[in-house]
């Protein structure tokens, strides 16, 4: 499998800030850019960090109203109550503080807070055009990379599955990554977002779509987060590894609009879905597996993501591939996750649901580098258990 010169449309915020101390100013640039009502959604655990960035703009005469209230795995039920109260509001920018949970129904309250449709109405691709009111995003872990991503996911409860709404309209215009901001986050947490965002990085460039410019942020994503991963995990307040892992991230959603994911997290969604697994964890509980299914069909890129892993060695492509996947499941051990399926409390009677739910996927099946049966499936989580 090769990238190959198609075409592609690169989409991204038209500010991207990184670094550490970056959100201060960056957040006092959006009120001097004549922002006047801004609807700030957090969640209780950064809520200090909210209340600082809220202070910086009202000291610029902004009138900011805090919203909490997105639980870890939400739902459209949520988003609607969340929408219905920034309506009330009327914003002129929607500013999302926190995790991955946060900035999606963020994102989808700035484009949808003024309009009159149900939120599930645009689950698919494309189906939301435009977005009237601005939108910043600072994400406060490394993370899903939604920062720069036209993706939102919702557990909807009609359909009992992870929904996801994609839409150039959802991509923001401000992103803000500062890693001070991630320096409480707790080693656990580190550890599964983190391995999330080397995941949306690897299943970018061992995709059917793979494609150089977007090789050229995945390699390099995969690079920095798994050089620095362990260092964020044991101390928290290693701001150079958490700089590292932060710029993973953000790489990491780069990749996720041109590329997106593939078999990983088609198959991770239903352990989010049924048993309300943490997305980052649910795709470390699957990513060795899903890597060592795929190996043979492109065993070239997975050599190539094997040394981007930390991997050396002068074997065959197939050597080094396998290689790769070995250090995944190193790394996700090394960052502190247990691997087994089990361990979470799922029983083994799920499996034939969770990987019939898995196919349904076929968004990101489609990208994936080898093809997938429900057999396959169903192989893949067994020997997740
Ligand atoms: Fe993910």
């Amino acid at each position: 499998m090769l990238s190959s010169f198609s075409p592609l449309t690169l989409l991204q915020p038209a500010r991207i800030h990184f670094g550490p101390g970056c959100a201060t100013p960056a957040v006092t640039a959006l009120a001097r850019h004549g922002h006047r009502r801004v609807f700030l959604l957090t969640s209780p655990s950064v809520r200090a960090h909210a209340e600082f960035l809220a202070a910086t703009l009202r000291a610029e005469n902004v009138t900011v109203e805090i919203a909490t209230g997105v639980p870890p795995e939400p739902t459209t039920a949520c988003c609607e109550i969340l929408r219905a109260a920034a309506r009330t509001f009327a914003p002129d920018l929607i500013l999302a503080v926190g995790g991955g949970s946060v900035l999606d129904i963020a994102k989808l309250l700035a484009a949808l807070h003024d309009r009159p449709e149900p939120v599930a109405s645009f689950y698919g691709v494309g189906l939301l055009t435009g977005r009237r009111t601005a939108l910043a995003c600072v994400p406060t872990t490394a993370g899903t990379g939604s920062e720069v991503s036209p993706n939102a996911l919702l557990f909807d409860e009609a359909s009992v599955a992870k929904k996801a709404a994609i839409s150039p309209a959802l991509v923001p215009d401000t992103a803000i990554i500062d890693p001070q901001l991630m320096l409480s986050l707790p080693p656990a947490l580190t550890a599964t977002t983190g391995i999330d965002a080397l995941t949306h990085c690897l299943e970018a460039y061992a995709n059917k779509a793979a494609h150089p410019i977007v090789d050229l942020y995945a390699l390099n994503g995969v690079r920095l987060i798994a050089a620095h991963l362990p260092r964020a995990v044991r101390d928290g307040h290693d701001l150079e590894a958490r700089s590292a892992v932060a710029l993973g991230s953000l790489y990491g959603g780069l990749c996720l609009g041109p590329v997106n994911t593939a078999a990983v997290h088609a198959l991770a969604y239903p352990l989010g879905g049924e048993f309300h697994l943490a997305h980052g964890l649910s795709i470390a509980l699957m990513l060795p597996h899903v890597v060592r299914y795929n190996l043979p069909a492109a065993p070239a890129r997975y050599a190539d993501l094997a040394r981007a892993l930390g991997v050396t060695g002068t074997g065959t492509d197939s050597a080094l591939a396998t290689q790769g996947a070995d250090r995944l499941a190193a790394l996700c051990a090394e960052c502190g996750i247990r691997p087994g399926l089990a361990h979470q409390g799922i029983p083994a009677d799920a499996i034939a649901r969770l990987a019939a739910e898995g196919m349904k996927v076929t968004r990101l099946l489609k990208n994936n580098p080898r093809e997938l049966t429900l057999a396959d499936a169903e192989t893949i989580f067994r020997q997740a258990f």
